[in-house]
């Protein structure tokens, strides 16, 4: 334990405190100086623009991007579903890249690398756009035609980067699914997106061992009949097999490959690409995204949150494979012409100060990771932190769960050395975009809330009929007007799309979350409020899992819930009904944790199963969830269980100890 860990009762005392004392932390002077929108007078007045005329405030930033052909209307909306700028053409990898070739951008660094073992490369804007207008053409060659489903399935390689930009420099839809899930998970999300291409590499490192991702999609593609190419990076050197007529070497396939590649003109509301979450049911959902309205949404929250300068070095720690990769790693900053650093591994590897390593030598100006990230570094200790010269940050931003004000604290302390704002930033897969953040030069800051709707953002907190709820009381979470990065549909479903987001509150985007505003029109992010569990920082369905423990013969029924973890945020408690005759014990316990790894990836391994006689239920059949969250946090039932179809299967839960 740290001096200055959650664990410590001196610290805790501060923090009560001062937490109770409500401070505020405001930006210092001189950096709000230097910003775009620098005072609280500034970002009121384009609050103000934004709510009088929403659709003209987004054209304006719509303008900020190259267009080929000009909008004739900037929204269509037909409830719920938005078109934007629609009758535009633009490229998002012309947006990214050939833009910044005419000016002192072009030789400027676009991808600073870092493999885990410690390789270096470095791309400037100059050899990215050639790298990309390459792999287009062989993607080309290889018969990849705009309107083509493209997975990718990399490691955080800057080529990640150049297959997606590649895409959509051709208008090749690309569907990215995270290196960390399984062949099966994998597997799904091909057959979903009907995907006709897989680019991947013989592995990534991670953890100083070699994830094997190619063989990964020879288990996938064994059910894939649709795709025809696979393009397989070298990266790690190992022994891979290569199906003939094919699989193809990236390398080699680009072999004699021109450089020549004009970015093809698309319709602003041409799908960009799919990425997969999880939702409430057991199938995860295939979020669309457009060109014209997300790469507006990415591009300006990049510039005004994360405050970006030409000399900044931003760090966003988010692979790929989720969407802060894509727009925070990808089209956001490259949009503006910045520097971004890709780092391929763990952050503790090969020792526990690798990120504090990085940042001090590669000189990183703004930081932007998750909050389970900062736990753990709380709990290994200051000590890493303070061995490096972290003075080049300037920024620092947190995404993906509500941060601890403990942690928060921690983060600016021990990281930002007390001098550096934090914009903690609530967004979704769906948002495409961040929504709720403070601008850094001009809002003060409330540890652990996300603070305020970015000007043109019009989210709110309200009741189950859409009524604002008064100040201070908990609500669900909405957005009530469109907005240009928003999701389209989901992809083969338009009516899912619509009974997910825009059934449950009347008139509003739903996110799934519950909220607050307090007096001064913070909001306070309170957590999902469906089945939805953030483990680390990753978002997972309960009935996924759920599914994927059902799937195993032994089990006849299955319930699976989040429970408070210090380090994640949530773990994963899970509930099973074995088979008659089937004897819980170790094995089984570790059966079924292998079932959920195989079916989803380890990030979905439950931390404890328990096994019941029965499962709780309603007189109706629904499991009691709400009870056994209870059981799984280990705190005493609340709620009324006069419902309960058998009383008895609440006293035979039994714990079966774990790990
Ligand atoms: O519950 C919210 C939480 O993460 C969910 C979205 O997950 P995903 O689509 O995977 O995207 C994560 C990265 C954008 C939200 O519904 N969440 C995200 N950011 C925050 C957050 N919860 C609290 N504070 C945040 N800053």
């Amino acid at each position: 334990m740290t001096e200055h860990s959650a664990g410590n009762g001196r610290e805790n005392t501060n923090i009560e405190s001062l937490l109770k004392e409500g401070r505020v932390f405001k930006p210092s002077a001189a950096f709000s100086k230097g910003t775009e929108v620098g005072s609280p007078a500034a970002w009121e007045k384009l609050r103000a623009q934004a709510s009088k005329s929403p659709v003209k405030f987004w054209e304006a930033r719509a303008k900020e991007l190259r267009w080929e052909k000009p909008w004739k209307k900037a929204l269509d909306w037909k409830f719920p579903f938005a078109k934007w700028f629609v009758g535009g053409k633009l490229n998002a990898s012309a947006n990214c890249l050939d833009r910044h070739l005419e000016g002192p951008r072009a030789n400027k660094a676009a991808i600073i690398w870092e493999g885990e073992p410690g390789e270096q490369r470095t791309l400037t804007y100059r050899q990215l756009h050639r790298e990309v207008c390459v792999f287009a053409n062989t993607l080309k060659k290889l018969g990849i035609r705009s309107g083509d489903r493209v997975a990718i399935y990399m490691p955080m390689v800057p080529e990640a980067a150049v297959a997606m930009l590649a895409c959509a420099r051709i208008g090749a839809t690309h569907s990215v699914v995270f290196g960390g899930f399984s062949a099966e998970a994998l597997r799904d999300r091909i057959q979903d997106a009907q995907a006709k291409a897989v680019i991947t590499a013989d592995g990534g490192w991670r953890k100083g061992a070699i994830v094997p991702l190619k063989a990964a999609v020879d288990d996938a593609l064994a059910q894939c009949p649709g795709v025809e190419t696979v393009v397989v990076l070298r990266r790690c050197g190992s022994v891979v097999s290569m199906k003939e007529g094919r699989d193809h070497w990236w390398q080699d396939a680009l072999r004699g490959v021109g450089a020549d590649c004009p970015p093809a003109a698309l319709d602003a509301e041409h799908p960009l690409f799919i990425l997969y979450t999880s939702g409430s049911t057991g199938k995860p959902k295939g979020v669309l995204h457009t060109t014209g309205g997300y790469l507006t949404h990415a591009a300006y929250s990049a510039r005004l949150v994360f405050d970006l300068k030409e000399n900044d070095v931003f760090w966003c720690t988010a692979d790929i494979g989720w969407v802060t990769g894509h727009s925070y790693v990808v089209y956001g900053p490259l949009a503006n012409g910045a520097t971004v650093l890709m780092y391929e591994g763990a952050p503790m590897t090969p020792a526990p100060d690798r990120f504090w390593d990085l940042i001090e030598r590669h000189r990183v100006t703004v930081f932007y990771t998750a909050p389970t990230a900062i736990r753990a570094f709380v709990r290994l200790g200051a000590e890493h932190v303070r061995k490096h010269d972290l003075s080049s940050l300037r920024l620092l931003g947190t995404v993906g769960e509500p941060i601890n004000p403990e942690a928060w604290l921690w983060y600016r302390k021990e990281v930002g050395g007390d001098r550096c704002p934090i914009v903690d930033t609530w967004w979704q897969t769906e948002t495409g975009g961040i929504m709720i953040s403070p601008l850094p030069g001009a809002t003060g800051t409330k540890p652990g809330s996300a603070t305020k709707p970015l000007p043109g953002i019009d989210a709110a907190v309200v009741d189950k009929d859409g009524k604002p709820v008064p100040k201070g009381s908990g609500g669900l979470l909405v957005v009530r007007r469109p907005w240009p990065g928003m999701l389209r549909t989901v992809y083969g479903d338009p009516e899912r799309y619509r009974a997910q987001y825009f059934s449950q509150i009347p008139g509003c985007y739903f996110t799934g979350d519950g909220a607050r505003v307090d007096k001064d029109g913070y909001f306070w992010i309170l957590g999902r409020v469906d089945d939805v569990i953030n483990v680390a920082g990753h978002r997972l369905s309960t009935m996924e899992i759920e599914s994927a423990l059902v799937g195993h013969p032994r089990v006849a029924e299955a319930a699976v819930v989040g429970h408070p973890d210090e380090l994640k945020g949530q773990g994963i408690t899970a509930f099973v009904t074995l088979q008659t005759g089937v004897a819980a014990g170790p094995e089984m316990v570790d059966a079924l944790k292998g079932a959920v790894a195989k079916a989803i990836g380890s990030i979905a391994r439950p931390d404890v199963i328990r096994f019941a006689d029965a499962l709780p239920k309603t007189r109706s059949g629904k499991i009691m969830r709400r009870l056994l969250r209870d059981v799984a946090a280990g705190v005493k039932t609340s709620g009324d269980t006069t419902t309960l179809e058998d009383f008895a299967a609440l006293a035979k839960l039994q714990p079966v100890q774990d790990e």
